[in-house]
């Protein structure tokens, strides 16, 4: 599948299996999400432009590297999306962040917008799109088609679950946008959720039902 970075690290795969179980509380919930947002942070910013600038140890002055260009946005489809947000600003602590609200019609399974906020100055910043679940792929298809109105420099798409659907369904909407993700699975049940998968992120982070 091109395009799809399948992250397989042991420590990523472990806090995933924990958090797929039924009976884990909201709170380990929430926290093991932002532990692996943090962790797949790295894969999803390997190829970050960095620049050499002129700095002084207190030894002596020397050219190190650092990141180039605009701060980078992390755009949460809401709810679940903002799951994520504390364990990948941890590791990029000056990234700015929009939001896009999208709910899916329970008969057509559509994403329907109902919020779009986006960083001041897109043009030129790169943006990781972020959302635990790639279900049926509708709303981050939409989500991204709202963002590419905003002519950022570059679009990820970064999630936890994956279903071969939601995949085929981005990558046939947005070609170049890169899909990461910790695990794919078998597929989706009648009303669009993922199976084996781990429920509705969203309720499961907030403790809602
Ligand atoms: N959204 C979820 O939270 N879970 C799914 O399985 C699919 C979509």
């Amino acid at each position: 599948m091109p395009q799809v970075h399948h992250v397989t690290h042991p420590l990523v795969q472990h806090k995933l299996t924990l958090m797929r179980m039924k009976d884990s509380s909201s709170n380990s919930f929430r926290t093991l999400l932002n532990e692996l947002a943090a962790l797949m942070a790295y894969e999803v910013t390997r190829d970050m432009p960095v620049v050499d600038v002129e700095i002084e140890t207190p030894m002596e002055t020397m050219m190190s590297p650092m990141i180039d260009g605009k701060k980078l946005t992390f755009a949460s489809i809401l709810r679940a999306g903002n799951g994520m947000l504390d364990g990948l600003l941890s590791v990029v602590p000056n990234a700015r962040v929009g939001h896009v609200g999208l709910y899916r019609d329970p008969d057509t399974l559509q994403a329907v917008e109902y919020y779009f906020k986006m960083p001041t100055g897109m043009e030129g910043r790169d943006v990781i799109v972020v959302d635990p679940m790639l279900a049926t792929g509708n709303s981050a298809a939409a989500a991204i088609t709202k963002i590419k109105s905003a002519k950022p420099r570059s679009i990820k798409f970064l999630c936890l679950l994956a279903a071969p659907e939601g995949i085929s369904t981005l990558h046939a909407a947005h070609p170049e946008v890169p899909i990461f993700t910790a695990a794919i699975d078998r597929g989706l049940n009648d009303h669009g959720y993922i199976v084996p998968g781990l429920g509705d992120a969203g309720d499961r982070i907030f403790g809602t039902r």
